[in-house]
């Protein structure tokens, strides 16, 4: 017979609440937490409230990201009050760079987990129930020890996945490393992330056979500077192109991506693979943050203006329908009106498909905080990223337009936000799926589309968005009248 205390653990069901902020590489951690928990009989709500157990997956890129958190733990206070046997997880970026700031700040936190130790999660949370106790576990800092102590500090949580637990059973992201060495000025990333490690090849096939076994179409492969993948296998070394190579001949999966590129390492190998291999989207995610080179430098990324150019010269010269996207950062310590112009001119040539456009937040540990002043006020910050959006969704709702009458294939995600919003059941609703250039398409479809890729004529067009139809059969007259 079991203890009393076993039997209570055993027969309750446990309620998992769980908040996600920041990148990829964050959604995937608190995927495979949450899998993690549910092997141990934890269920999903989306409901604080009735959760016994509360995890908030950190990010630390931006203040802002931080700030979110923080408020969202200072309005926990009474539930901790009035129910101690709830456990509550700070995991993630911040809570590797916050440490013991967050039990100073917020004293009913049970739990900070650092993205290199989540693979404790599961045990911490048992061992943290109905206790006073405040557990912490973080990796090494970038100073504390030698590469290898700090990198051994950092571990890859990267268990084998329940195909139930996917957000979706026929997309997965697929981890190929961890960590950053790259150390540009303004970013916390290398510090919280640790030090750059890929994994080995062999793991991350078995991975993508075992997806694609349980019917994943679409594998994107994730890393802080995805294209530095390196790693030696006795004499051979593994680049992103002969995984993406490997990968492709894995019968089942349709589609693969990759993100994020570093501008340096985009090398013609891999531009070949993409260009060669056809299950291989055309979509680069390759960030150059401004189009200064005084601002470059001062950044650190390692590369001129003239030089980012030149890579995107081989990608259209090698791939010209490849559609390319970008990062930017504006108001940067000491960034002038003409820095400001020169990233507005090279928007405007470069024509990517879209920009993520961020206003610079200093972060305290990083090169840029300590040498640079933060000194362009927020309201220029704020009209620097106003007006450079506004020339970026211009170029992006021209170069949709070109899409109009054209035949596309798409890989069907699920419902679209407004059918979402609209609260659409049954069979016929509007979907919205990717085409190979990871263009956004809604369409009316069928529920049983969700995971198919499916042809579809695109009829109209946005800055963000085409509209399109599936084509059924023939193209039968009516197909002709849509569109251009
Ligand atoms: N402030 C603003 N944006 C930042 N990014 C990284 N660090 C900062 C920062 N301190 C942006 C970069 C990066 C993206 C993920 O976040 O543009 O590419
Ligand atoms: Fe941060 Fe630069 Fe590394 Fe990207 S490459 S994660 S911006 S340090």
């Amino acid at each position: 017979m079991l203890p009393d205390e076993e039997r209570r653990d055993v027969s309750k069901t446990h309620k998992l609440y769980i908040e996600t902020v920041g990148c990829q590489m964050n959604m995937l951690d608190s995927e495979l937490v949450v899998a993690a928990l549910r092997k141990r009989g934890y269920e999903l709500t989306d409901s604080a409230k009735s959760a016994d157990t509360i995890l908030f997956n950190t990010c630390s890129v931006r203040q802002h990201a931080e700030d979110k958190i923080y408020s969202a733990l200072g309005r926990l206070k009474n539930a901790k009050q009035n129910h101690p046997d709830k456990v509550i997880g700070v995991i993630g970026c911040m809570a590797q760079k916050d440490q013991k700031l967050i039990f100073q700040r917020a004293p009913y936190v049970d739990l900070v987990v650092g993205p290199g130790q989540l693979h404790q999660v599961p045990d911490l949370i048992d061992a943290a129930r109905g206790k006073a106790e405040q557990r912490m576990e973080v990796s090494l800092g970038r100073r504390d020890g030698s590469r290898d102590e700090i990198s051994r500090s950092h571990e890859s949580f990267d268990p084998l996945r329940d195909p139930e637990m996917r957000p979706t059973p026929y997309q997965a992201y697929v981890r190929i490393m961890i960590g950053c060495d790259k150390f540009c000025t303004y970013c916390i990333v290398p510090s919280v992330r640790g030090p750059e490690q890929s994994r080995p090849p062999e793991h991350l096939l078995a991975e993508a056979r075992q997806l694609a076994a349980e019917g994943c179409k679409e594998i994107t492969l994730l890393g802080q500077t995805v294209n530095s993948y390196r790693y030696r296998d006795g004499a051979r070394i593994w680049r992103l192109s002969d995984l993406l190579n490997a990968i492709h001949d894995v019968d089942g999966i349709e589609r693969l991506k990759f993100v994020t590129n570093y501008p340096k390492d985009m090398t013609d190998d891999l531009l070949s693979a993409v260009r060669d291999l056809p299950k291989v989207s055309s979509y680069l995610h390759v960030p150059v943050q401004s189009g200064s080179n005084r601002m470059l430098e001062r950044m650190k990324r390692g590369y001129t203006v003239e030089e980012y150019r030149e890579m995107l010269d081989r990608i259209r010269q090698m791939i010209p329908e490849a559609a390319v996207t970008s990062d930017f950062i504006v108001g940067f310590c000491g960034e002038t009106d003409d820095d400001f112009q020169q990233t507005c001119d090279l928007v405007r040539a470069a024509r990517f498909k879209n920009s993520f456009i961020f206003k610079y937040s200093e972060r305290p540990g990083t090169k840029g905080a300590e040498r640079f002043a933060d000194d362009v006020p927020e309201e220029v910050k704020k009209q620097r990223n106003n007006e450079l959006l506004l020339i970026q969704n211009q170029i992006s709702e021209e170069d949709n337009l070109k899409f109009l009458g054209r035949h596309v294939e798409i890989l069907v995600e699920g419902p679209s936000k407004a059918s979402q919003q609209r609260g659409e059941e049954g069979p016929l609703l509007q979907l919205t799926g990717r085409t190979h250039c990871d263009r956004i398409v809604v369409f009316q479809g069928n529920q049983r589309q969700i995971g198919q890729i499916l042809p579809v004529i695109i009829f109209d067009t946005s800055a963000f968005t085409l509209h399109g139809e599936v084509v059924t059969g023939e193209a039968g007259p009516e197909l002709f009248s849509l569109g251009a």
